[in-house]
């Protein structure tokens, strides 16, 4: 019997010479569940493009160098060629023992193109190779979102325009406040989408930059030329130290951050969008491609797909709250720990691209029912701070002319009218407890009580008035490079 476990036994004969990398320093092989426990190739094959891309750069680099022959980065060329042909083609035979997506092309490129293929990982390590990977991932990533922003951007703004005079109540703490337009009021979400697109753009500046070359984490003693790789890889710079650029993933952090806030603004959305469909408030409908039945209730459209917005936004600030706590205490340098990046990194890119797309569409085929917002409004008494600052205009301090409005609003109530339709006899009547209040009403009161008047008078830069909306969608369109229009 043999005892592959005693070191004598072992000394003699690695365990797993032909599977693992590394099996010459072993006496064992792991378990089977030890293998499926560490291993990363279900999830990180997704990096495969990248990950050729990397090697093709690096080895491109090693021949210039001389670190290895011209002859090699032929044939390394020509295996990386037919391995991306074959993963695009579905044939490529992804394996566990492998661990992982780099260990599984380079175990292909051998078997393929022979010393080569053992050659490629001169000068590096995984532990620079998967940072690199990951970035080049990141940054298409982030290149695609910026693309869907300034497309559900555009689809904002044509709505928003259309509704540039559509008035709707604006609310505080849910309560009727004051008049708004509804283009106004999606204005708001692209003023918030617009700082999304920064911080995406801010977050790519520090995605690309190039940790190739700093190998497991102290540098190469070959005499490798980084810059060359950053230039060949598109990076705008390599990382200047060998142990932060293998260790930290910062870079995805910010990315989950940015991604938190945007699915966090597109939450608050879909939270009125959800608001605003319900029968009993009824500003809107959705196109029913965006919502479903009920299997019980027969009457029932439901909107699903924001309220799945609203929730998946949990999982993405999950992922957030999940990088930070892999990276908070990891010495340096790197640590298997960051294997755990990529599922929550991926899953992050995923949902806000999915989200991003459908919201594109969403929006733009809101049916907005203009009669029942303006229904709304005439039941608020969304026009008092009107006729208060009215009343200042005419000389009232504006604490009077508070109270002056307050005793007017419960005068409303009482009759159960909106403030307009009284007459001007009946404000004054209303007023009367206010010193210096009813006889600074006159007749063109009825100007600034109308919904109209308010809206017109709010018209300085970020106001409500329909010209001022008007100027922000066309603001907006030249920000977007989509011209006047
Ligand atoms: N699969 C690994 C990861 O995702 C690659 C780096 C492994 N490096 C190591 N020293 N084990 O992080």
């Amino acid at each position: 019997m043999t005892d592959t476990t005693t070191p004598a036994a072992s000394a003699n004969a690695p365990a797993d010479a032909s599977a693992k990398a590394w099996s010459g320093r072993f006496s064992e092989p792991v378990s089977e569940l030890v293998k499926r426990y560490t291993a990363s190739v279900s999830f990180d094959q997704r990096m495969a493009a990248q990950d050729i891309r990397g090697s093709l750069a690096h080895a491109r680099m090693l021949a210039r160098q001389g670190i290895i022959g011209t002859q090699d980065l032929v044939d390394i060329e020509r295996g990386m060629a037919q391995i991306a042909g074959e993963i695009e083609r579905g044939e490529f035979a992804w394996s566990l023992d492998d661990e992982d997506v780099h260990l599984n092309i380079e175990k292909r490129l051998t078997a393929l193109v022979g010393d080569a293929g053992k050659r490629l990982h001169t000068g590096r390590s995984r532990n620079d190779q998967v940072a690199t990977d990951i970035r080049l991932w990141l940054r298409d990533a982030i290149d695609r979102i910026l693309g869907l922003i300034a497309e559900f951007q555009s689809r904002l703004l044509e709505v928003a325009e259309t509704h540039a005079g559509t008035p709707l109540p604006g609310f505080t703490h849910l309560q009727v406040a004051q008049p708004v337009t509804f283009g106004h009021h999606l204005m708001a979400y692209f003023e918030m989408s617009r700082r999304d697109a920064e911080r995406f753009a801010d977050c790519r500046k520090r995605v690309n930059r190039l940790p190739l070359g700093s190998a497991a984490l102290a540098g190469t003693s070959y005499p490798i030329d980084r810059e060359f790789v950053a230039s060949e890889l598109g990076f705008d710079e390599v990382c200047y130290n060998s142990l932060d650029a293998v260790s930290d993933r910062d870079f995805a952090i910010e990315f989950c951050a940015a991604s938190a806030l945007l699915m966090t603004h597109l939450s608050r959305l879909s939270e009125e969008l959800i608001l605003w469909m319900s029968p009993r408030v009824g500003f809107i409908d959705l196109a029913d491609r965006f919502c479903t039945g009920s299997s019980i209730m027969p009457q029932k459209k439901n909107p699903d797909v924001p309220e799945l917005v609203r929730g998946k936004t949990g999982r993405v600030n999950g992922s957030l709250v999940a990088l930070l706590t892999l990276m908070k205490g990891q010495p340096l340098a790197y640590n298997k720990d960051n294997q755990e990046d990529k599922e929550p990194l991926f899953d992050t890119a995923d949902t806000v691209i999915d989200t991003l797309r459908i919201y594109a569409d969403m929006i733009g085929g809101i049916r907005v029912k203009a009669e029942a917002m303006r229904g709304a409004l005439s039941q608020g008494y969304a026009t008092a701070t009107d006729l208060a600052d009215y009343l200042v205009k005419k000389g009232l301090p504006f604490r009077d002319a508070h109270e002056a409005v307050a005793l007017a609003v419960r005068a409303a109530e009482v009759k159960g009218c909106d403030l307009p339709q009284f007459t001007l006899d009946e404000l004054r009547i209303a007023m009367a407890h206010v010193p210096g209040a009813a006889e600074r009403l006159g007749e063109d009161v009825f100007g600034v009580l109308t919904v109209e008047g308010s809206l017109a008078s709010r018209k300085h830069i970020g106001g409500t008035a329909p010209e001022q909306v008007r100027a922000a969608v066309a603001r907006a369109r030249i920000g977007l490079g989509l011209g006047q229009g």
